[in-house]
């Protein structure tokens, strides 16, 4: 989400004259766009900080004019006073509900030297109703697309609904605008974003009589796919609790909805799942992954784990692994507990898990879960799959891009290709990517033959 609100914030600065550049040194403003999830994200920023400050300095005194330094995100909304007192050089501070208000925060802090902004508000007015049209300018095949923003679950660890604010959807029709804005600039795949995706329930587009009701993920989808050109839809990240039958039911029947779903339960044991405040147990998910792959067989999933919460023993642990091997991942992403401020799980003093402990379980699950990313991977050699090509691969003379289960797949082919969805036969599989050939041959139907050509 954080690439997408950067995208959003260039756009907004683009009518004042700011336009991207690759590197700190010579630009007017540098934004840190900062996460507060895990401990070692927001350490960074103040390292970053550090670093800038000194090209703030090289910068003033060779080129001459002022550099502003601004801090946005969620270390800005949870931390602002603090960077404010600790890094005197930081011009603006300002939380992730307030990027449309970048125009008036630049115009008083670019003013003067001296002049310092700090806005952490939650404003009244949803910042997607002043945001201007994206502009595209550093949009690829593959796009972003934010449609809820924030989360009301309050997981014990998380600091999201003190940072993000509470869970709000935006409306289906400015959704739905933006999504064939994105498809007219060249994307044939959307990735929906939200903290909690799946809680979606924007205002619904008015027809004769609607007036007031709401549409859910499964009913934006449906319309998403109605969008001619786009090709492929995902979705993260959903939480548990709010898949529905109706979303269970676009997975089966939603040919552009991609079978692969990023699903976080974070642990395998009820009593540490209960402690998390999830709302759901381990029979609950086990469940909805069946109806899951039920409707789409070739679902693919992949999660998020948190080891060594407050409280969790052992037992605990084999729990989550035990839940790995039943599962069965084609990737996931595995964390130690981080004690968060203000959370309730970091009160928990008296309950924290030594250093030694959390590091032994992190690398007993991370190894678990590469094999069966391994497995994954391997098992898709031989087969052809269509992969959307949207970059340069390391070697000259290949693309990359994704194949449906969101691996990287590289492959020999003419830069012509780039941007579309090209069928590879897998000829071998890395611990992070799959290799192939591009296949063009009579077996591919019409529309692929039209694109290769
Ligand atoms: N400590 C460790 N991991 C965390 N996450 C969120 N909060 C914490 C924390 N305090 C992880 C969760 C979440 C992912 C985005 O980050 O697994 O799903
Ligand atoms: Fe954080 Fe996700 Fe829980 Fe919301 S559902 S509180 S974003 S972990």
């Amino acid at each position: 989400m954080n690439v997408y609100d950067s995208a959003r914030m260039a756009d907004v600065l683009a009518p004042l004259g700011y336009q991207p550049v690759d590197a700190p040194e010579g630009a007017d403003m540098v934004i840190l766009n900062t996460c507060h999830i895990r401990e070692k994200a927001s350490e960074k920023v103040f390292s970053e900080l550090g670093r800038l400050r000194e090209c703030k300095e090289v910068h003033e005194t060779t080129v001459g004019n002022r550099m502003v330094i601004a801090v946005a995100g969620c270390v800005a909304q949870a931390e602002g006073e603090e960077i404010m007192a600790r890094a005197p050089y930081v011009d603006m501070v300002f939380g992730p509900q307030t990027y449309h208000q970048l125009p008036e925060m630049v115009g008083k802090a670019a003013r003067a030297a001296g002049v310092r902004i700090l806005n952490t508000d939650f404003p009244a007015e949803s910042k997607f109703d002043h945001l201007p049209e994206e502009t595209g300018a550093q949009q690829g095949p593959s796009a972003f697309l934010s449609v809820q923003e924030g989360c009301d679950k309050f997981c014990t660890f998380c600091v999201v609904p003190y940072t993000r604010g509470a869970e709000a959807s935006r409306p289906a029709t400015q959704i739905l605008a933006e999504a064939k804005r994105l498809v007219a600039n060249g994307a044939c795949e959307l990735t929906l974003l939200g903290q909690n995706v799946n809680a979606y329930h924007g205002e619904a587009p008015s027809t004769a009589g609607s007036s007031g009701s709401t549409w859910g993920l499964a009913r934006l989808i449906r319309a998403l796919a109605e969008i001619d050109g786009l090709e492929r839809i995902r979705y993260t990240t959903s939480h548990p609790r709010d898949l529905d039958d109706a979303l269970i039911a676009a997975h089966g029947d939603v040919a552009k909805l991609m079978p692969y779903l990023h699903l976080p339960i974070q642990s395998g044991s009820d009593r540490i799942l209960n402690a998390m405040n999830r709302k759901h147990t381990g029979a609950d998910y086990r469940r909805l992954v069946d109806r899951l792959r039920a409707a789409r067989p070739d679902l693919a999933l992949s999660s998020d784990f948190i080891v060594g919460f407050p409280g969790e023993r052992d037992t605990d642990f084999e729990d989550t692994l035990k839940l790995v091997e039943d599962i069965g991942y084609a990737q996931a992403y595995s964390f130690k507990y981080s004690p968060r401020p203000g959370t309730p799980a970091a009160g928990l003093t008296d309950r924290q898990i030594p250093e030694d402990v959390k590091s032994e379980r992190l690398q007993r699950l991370h190894d678990l879960l590469n094999v069966q990313q391994v497995a994954f991977n391997k098992a898709k050699i031989g087969t052809v799959m269509p992969v959307l090509l949207d970059r340069r691969g390391k070697r000259a003379g290949q693309l990359g891009g994704r194949g449906p289960w969101m691996q990287a797949v590289h492959a020999e082919a003419p830069d012509r290709l780039l941007g579309k969805i090209i069928p590879v036969r897998i000829e071998a599989a890395l611990p992070n990517s799959l290799a192939g050939t591009v296949v063009i041959d009579e077996r591919h139907d019409d529309t692929i033959k039209e694109k290769v050509a």
